[in-house]
């Protein structure tokens, strides 16, 4: 096996305790790789030699983003929808069933070819690991090849069945179709389940029954919770010992309580804030409080229609108040923690070798330059994946 030298790093972010603060930073690194994986990350002047060397030239190295919450099977677009809300009309639920009509209708072929190109999108910034939900397909057959296609891209897969109620089915049949034959079919194509548990989606003993089915078929539960109200989904989050909690825009200072005394992380999704323009999440409160918080890009066509962590990120610096520091570490051991991998999200030995090396000195950049293209390489299991 060969071990390939990654030298002249100014700046790399280890997210380990072997380097200097809450990112493990080591300045005048080297980073060696081996069979996918790290196997050494520190100091340049203890490195150990390797059968091949590759001079990064003062750039900074950082672990590659995990998104982990984003909706690429799709067809069509919703630019109108957008449009409209910027010039005053609200955001709501409802719109995700004109998605859903558009996905119906389109064959698997585009299907794939959207989620192959979100998810090429994604790696280009910097993207390593993404997360993929179906839910606008909402019959048992859409729902199955939803997922059946998100598979071919990433293994981090959700049935999100249960997203919103369909036009054609009433409430209480729905969730019996959602909690029993289209599991069934989804379920050999998913690790994870989802629920939209919010105004005008699922309430709480809905999300309770379609969670202790998918659970019982061995799915393990995230949620989407307390996006456009103070709701019950956190509570049932953390009581389900959901990975996480997503969207946490409106919560009781119980519901921080609960997330900060759990293992379930708070995953902040800044770009739907951003594109329905709503108030942020107060990040600041939750992890004053101990919660641990994940940013994803809630990549979609309705509410978020990005697939940029590090628009993400600008937005957590700028507009939520969290330090750079934490916003970093959120967009990558963060989103680790709410897909449940301790093999991502860090770079030191026997971590897989999914990394970013950035056309700028520091991981500052990120946030400091908002919207300038600074992803000059992304490497995935010890390869370069992209370059450019
Ligand atoms: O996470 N909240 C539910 N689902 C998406 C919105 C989907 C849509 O509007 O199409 C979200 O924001
Ligand atoms: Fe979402």
């Amino acid at each position: 096996m060969t071990a390939l030298r990654l030298d002249g790093i100014a700046e790399l972010v280890t997210n380990s305790p072997g380097g200097d603060g809450p990112l493990g930073v080591v300045r005048d690194a080297a980073l060696v790789v081996e069979a996918g994986v790290v196997v050494y990350a520190g100091p340049r002047h203890t490195a150990p030699d390797a059968d091949g060397r590759l001079d990064l030239g003062g750039r900074a190295v950082l672990p590659g983003f995990v998104d982990s919450h984003a909706h690429l099977v799709f067809a069509g677009d919703r630019s109108v929808e957008f449009a409209a809300r910027m010039a005053g009309t609200p955001y709501s639920a409802g719109g995700i069933r004109t998605t859903v009509a558009a996905t119906r209708a389109a064959p698997d072929e585009v299907l794939r070819a959207n989620v192959a190109r979100l998810a090429a999108e994604a790696l280009r910034q910097g993207t390593t690991t993404i997360e993929c939900k179906s839910g606008y397909g909402l019959t048992v057959a859409d729902e199955a090849r939803s997922l059946a296609i998100a598979a071919e891209f990433t293994p981090e897969t959700t049935y999100l069945g249960a997203h919103v109620v369909p036009p054609e089915v009433d409430p209480e049949s729905y969730v019996d179709t959602v909690r029993g034959p289209m599991l069934a079919a989804c379920a050999p194509h998913a690790r994870w389940v989802d629920v939209f548990c919010d105004r005008g989606a699922f309430d709480a003993d809905q999300t309770r029954a379609i969670l202790d089915a998918a659970v019982h078929s061995g799915l393990a539960p995230r949620l989407h919770a307390n996006q456009l109200e103070r709701g019950p989904g956190v509570q049932i989050a953390v009581e389900y010992g959901a990975a996480s909690a997503d969207h946490c825009t409106h919560l009781a200072p119980s519901d921080v309580d609960a997330l900060a005394g759990s293992d379930t992380v708070a995953t902040l999704l800044p770009g739907a804030e951003f594109s329905t323009r709503s108030p942020y999440p107060d990040a600041r409160r939750l992890l004053d409080a101990g919660a641990t918080v994940a940013l994803a890009t809630d990549c979609n066509p309705g509410s978020s229609y990005t697939t940029s962590m590090p628009f993400c990120i600008a937005l957590a610096v700028r507009e939520m108040r969290m330090t750079t520091e934490e916003a970093v570490w959120s967009a990558t051991a963060g989103g680790a923690r709410a897909l449940r991998r301790t093999d991502l999200g860090r770079l030191d030995p026997g971590a897989r070798a999914d990394l970013v090396v950035l056309d700028a000195p520091s991981y500052r950049f990120l946030a400091y330059r908002p919207g300038v293209p600074q992803i000059a390489q992304v490497w995935r299991g010890g390869h370069p994946a992209t370059s450019g």
